[in-house]
């Protein structure tokens, strides 16, 4: 697990140029997109990248992490609706090449499976984004998820649904009790994992997903087991790590033909 700490920019920079010379060496990869606030500054220098640069999506395959159960098709807060609008409609990828899970089939378990399955005949995922919830979820797996997970219907926890009533005007209410996410062991089949996160509310977060004990009570922390896992945090984040200035002085000394 590698732990880069620095300011938002230089994050989104080190996001973006990752995923760029994915696509710019194999421009058909399959990338794996989260919602969330955390991984917008990347989305921006993205449309940056795509915009200036001419970095093309054309050819990639984009599947996203999770999705609300029950919203409307035409539901701002819809996940399918919030990754058009924070990435996927603002570049060039083909109609079709960007997939999500359903939460609107009827039938949810086998919507699940067929998502996995789908994942799979893609050839898998090379590069996934991800965030943090301030309980250690990624993706929707709260904790007691099983770190061996598939895709699959979950209840969201009142904090989670605390933290994401922003989206829904302030009203937990409003903020939908199922969800469905990719699995654990589904986010661990990608090849290689960027998780960044920002601000003083996920420093527990982040100590635990470096450096606490391997547990489905925090289950960001299966990333462990991951052998190519960058997190990606500001100072605010690191504010709980106990390595941190190791992390630091490791960076800082890293050569710089060295990727992510
Ligand atoms: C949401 C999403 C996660 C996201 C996390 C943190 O509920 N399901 O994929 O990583 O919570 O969100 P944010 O980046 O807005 O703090």
């Amino acid at each position: 697990m590698e732990v880069v700490i620095a300011a938002t920019e230089e994050l989104a920079r080190l996001g973006a140029g990752t995923i760029e010379k994915l696509l710019r060496s194999r421009p058909d990869a399959v990338l794996g997109l989260a919602t969330g606030s955390s991984p917008l500054p990347i989305y921006d220098e993205l449309v940056r990248l795509h915009v200036e640069e001419g970095l093309s999506f054309a050819q990639a395959r984009a599947f996203t992490l999770d999705e609300y159960v029950g919203l409307p098709a035409d539901h701002p807060e819809r996940y399918r609706n919030v990754i058009e609008h924070e990435i996927t409609g603002r570049v060039d990828f083909a109609s079709g090449a960007v997939h999500g899970p359903d939460g609107l089939a009827a039938d949810l378990a086998a919507a699940c499976a067929a998502y996995d399955d789908a994942i799979t005949e893609a050839g898998g995922v090379d590069l996934q984004i991800l965030g943090i919830g301030t309980d250690g979820h990624i993706g929707f797996n709260e904790p007691g998820s099983s770190l061996a997970s598939p895709t699959r219907i979950k209840t969201l926890t009142e904090q989670t649904r605390a933290d994401n009533a922003r989206f829904f005007g302030d009203d937990i209410d409003q903020v939908p009790q199922h969800c469905l996410t990719q699995g654990l062991a589904t986010i661990m089949a990608a090849r290689h994992i960027v998780l960044i996160a920002t601000g003083r509310t996920k420093a527990n977060a982040v100590h635990q997903l470096v450096e606490g004990p391997v547990s489905a009570m925090w289950p960001a922390t299966i990333l462990q087991h991951h052998p190519h896992v960058t997190v990606l945090i500001d100072n605010a984040a690191a504010g709980r790590l106990q390595l941190a200035d190791y992390y630091r002085s490791t960076y800082a000394a890293k050569p710089g033909w060295q990727g992510l």
